[in-house]
């Protein structure tokens, strides 16, 4: 306060700018609500609840992902589709190992960044469980 000038008002406003840039590189969270956002919410909802806009079309059912137990390496088997994990052999769900590979094809670490694209959603997907309004769950471990 008592800084009169409006150049400081702009740096702030600068850094501001700046750093939110940078936050939706660099921090887990937001990248999980990203991804999940771009990829997931259609079915899934944005909450995890199974109620996206395409979710009455699908049979089964998206699965509600706040009321799923799995840890994050099951929830990335899960997520990548390739191995047979999910109950039933055919899905709705699109295999999104392949499809995260295909997108990154000609990109120097393809398989890396697909591989951590299913670890951030992996977390994502295990905090919209830690979310539930409800309260009848236990947190998973949180740090
Ligand atoms: C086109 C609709 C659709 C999209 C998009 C979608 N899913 Fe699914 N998902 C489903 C359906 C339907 C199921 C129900 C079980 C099945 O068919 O395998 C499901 C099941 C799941 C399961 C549980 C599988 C099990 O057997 O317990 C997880 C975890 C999951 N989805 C995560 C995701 C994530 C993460 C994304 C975004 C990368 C995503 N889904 C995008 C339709 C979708």
């Amino acid at each position: 306060m008592g800084e009169p000038g409006s150049r400081s008002t702009l740096r702030w406003a600068l850094a501001a700018i700046v750093f939110s840039t940078a936050s939706v590189e660099a921090a887990e969270p937001e990248a999980g609500e990203l991804l999940y956002r771009r990829y997931c919410a259609a079915c899934h909802g944005v909450g995890g609840r199974g109620d996206g806009p395409a979710a009455g079309a699908l049979c089964p059912p998206p699965t509600d992902l706040t009321r799923l137990e799995r840890d994050e390496r099951e929830l990335m088997a899960l997520i990548d589709g390739r191995r047979p994990v999910r109950a039933h052999g055919s899905s709705a769900m699109p295999i999104w190992g392949v499809v995260f590979e295909e997108s990154l094809i000609g990109e120097p670490h393809a398989r890396r960044t697909a591989l951590l694209r299913l670890q951030t959603l992996a977390r994502y997907v295990q905090a919209l469980r830690a979310r539930t309004p409800d309260g009848s769950n236990r947190s998973p471990a949180e740090p």
